[in-house]
C-alpha cells in the first residue's frame, strides 16, 4: 500500500511554531510552572491551539498536545471529520519537550502515520520526529476489530 505523502511548507512550519509560542502564554501551570503551548494543521488547512492546563489534584493534568487536538473538534462540521497534518510543541527551555506517553497514544488516533511533530523552543532548535517513531505499533482504532461495526465509523484521516 502507497503511503501519502504529507507536503508541510517551511512557512507553515514556522506559522505553527509561532501559534505554540503564543499559546503556551495562556498556559496554567502554576504547579511545575512548565509552559507548554501547542499548534496543529488541520486536514482543513486550519490551526489549532492548546496549551498545558493543571489541576491541584496532579494527576488531572492535561497537556498542551491534547488540549490542542481537542480544540479542533469545536470548530469541525463533524467529529469524524477531525484530521491533522502537523503538529508543534513550543516550550521556552533549552531542552526540547517531546510529547508524554498519553499524548503519544491520542496523536496516533488522528495522525497519520508519517506526519511529522515538531518540538522547538524560544532559542529556535528544533526536531522532528514522525508519529510512528513517537508511538511505534500504537494501538489504534482498527485494533478494536469489528467491535464497532454498527457504529458511526472515524474516517478522519
Ligand atoms: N506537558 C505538556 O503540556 N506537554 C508535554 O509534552 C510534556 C508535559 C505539561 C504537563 C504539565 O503541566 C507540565 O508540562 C509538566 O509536566
Amino acid at each position: 500500500m502507497s503511503v501519502l505523502q504529507i507536503k508541510v511548507s517551511a512557512q507553515k512550519w514556522a506559522i505553527l511554531a509561532k501559534a505554540a509560542e503564543v499559546a503556551s502564554i495562556k498556559a496554567y501551570a502554576p504547579y511545575s510552572d512548565f509552559k507548554v503551548g501547542a499548534a496543529a494543521l488541520t486536514t482543513n488547512n486550519k490551526i489549532v491551539q492548546g496549551c498545558n492546563v493543571e489541576n491541584a489534584s496532579y494527576g488531572l493534568t492535561v497537556c498542551a498536545e491534547r488540549n490542542c487536538i481537542a480544540q479542533a473538534f469545536i470548530s469541525a462540521e463533524r467529529a469524524n471529520k477531525v484530521g491533522f497534518n502537523a503538529l508543534v510543541i513550543y516550550a521556552k527551555q533549552e531542552k526540547l519537550t517531546p510529547p508524554c506517553g498519553a499524548c503519544r497514544q491520542v496523536i496516533s488516533e488522528f495522525f497519520p502515520q508519517n506526519a511529522e511533530i515538531m518540538a522547538i523552543n524560544h532559542l529556535n532548535k528544533q526536531q522532528k520526529w514522525t508519529v510512528a517513531q513517537l508511538l511505534p505499533d500504537a494501538f489504534l482504532p482498527k485494533d478494536l476489530l469489528d467491535k464497532n461495526s454498527n457504529k458511526e465509523k472515524f474516517t478522519g484521516i
